[in-house]
């Protein structure tokens, strides 16, 4: 795979379509494995997670729904900080088996502001499943359930990825290139 270049910065192929399909199908195993029986809603976060999500999803020979969801971020009152809300969360999590996906944790932070919301809703279970994730970037206290790779602290770009909007058609995962 060739360099790329997207909006004037220059990319390196960082994981092959082989890798990014071995970690989804041994990711789909174990969730075949651990919710067989339990029906479980996966709620995959837009956009970056489209990809991963629907991959992920199409791994599963065990009865599972999925809906999408966006986060917005936005200025809470002095005492609340930021508040990050869900759109299109139209399902009940109550005594749901719930499985967020993500496509990268980098610092932990929508994840963690989000969660406390999912668990007000009192599923039977919460775990997250990422594709990526940034150990060197975490900054809050989320474990991940279901990690396909862990990666170091770069810009990563593709397979659902953006860098300001563009590369999320690439179907490999790229390292912008200089960022030692
Ligand atoms: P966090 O709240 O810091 O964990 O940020 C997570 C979100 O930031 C992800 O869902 C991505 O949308 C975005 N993000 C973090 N790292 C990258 C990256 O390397 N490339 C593209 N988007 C990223
Ligand atoms: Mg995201």
């Amino acid at each position: 795979m060739p360099e790329i270049k997207v909006n004037g910065r220059q990319f390196e192929p960082y994981l092959t379509v082989s890798q990014i399909d071995e970690q989804i199908k041994r990711l789909g195993k174990e969730i075949n494995k651990e919710y067989n029986g339990k029906r479980p809603l996966f709620v995959a976060i837009l956009n970056g997670s489209f990809m991963f999500a629907s991959d992920l999803f199409k791994e599963l020979t065990i009865e599972a729904e999925i809906c999408f969801i966006k986060l917005a971020s936005y200025k809470g009152t002095k005492s609340t900080g930021n508040v990050v809300t869900s759109i299109g969360l139209d399902e009940s999590l109550k005594d749901r088996h719930v499985i967020i996906v993500e496509d990268i944790v980098d610092t932990g932070k929508t994840l963690s502001e989000f969660l406390p919301q999912l668990k007000d809703q009192q599923p039977a279970s919460l775990k997250i499943a990422a594709l990526l994730h940034k150990p060197d970037a975490l900054k809050y206290d989320l474990h991940i359930d279901y990690l396909g790779f862990s990666v170091p602290n770069k810009f990563l770009l593709g397979f659902g990825l953006d860098y300001d909007g563009l590369g999320r058609n690439l179907k490999e995962i790229y390292k912008l290139v200089g960022e030692e």
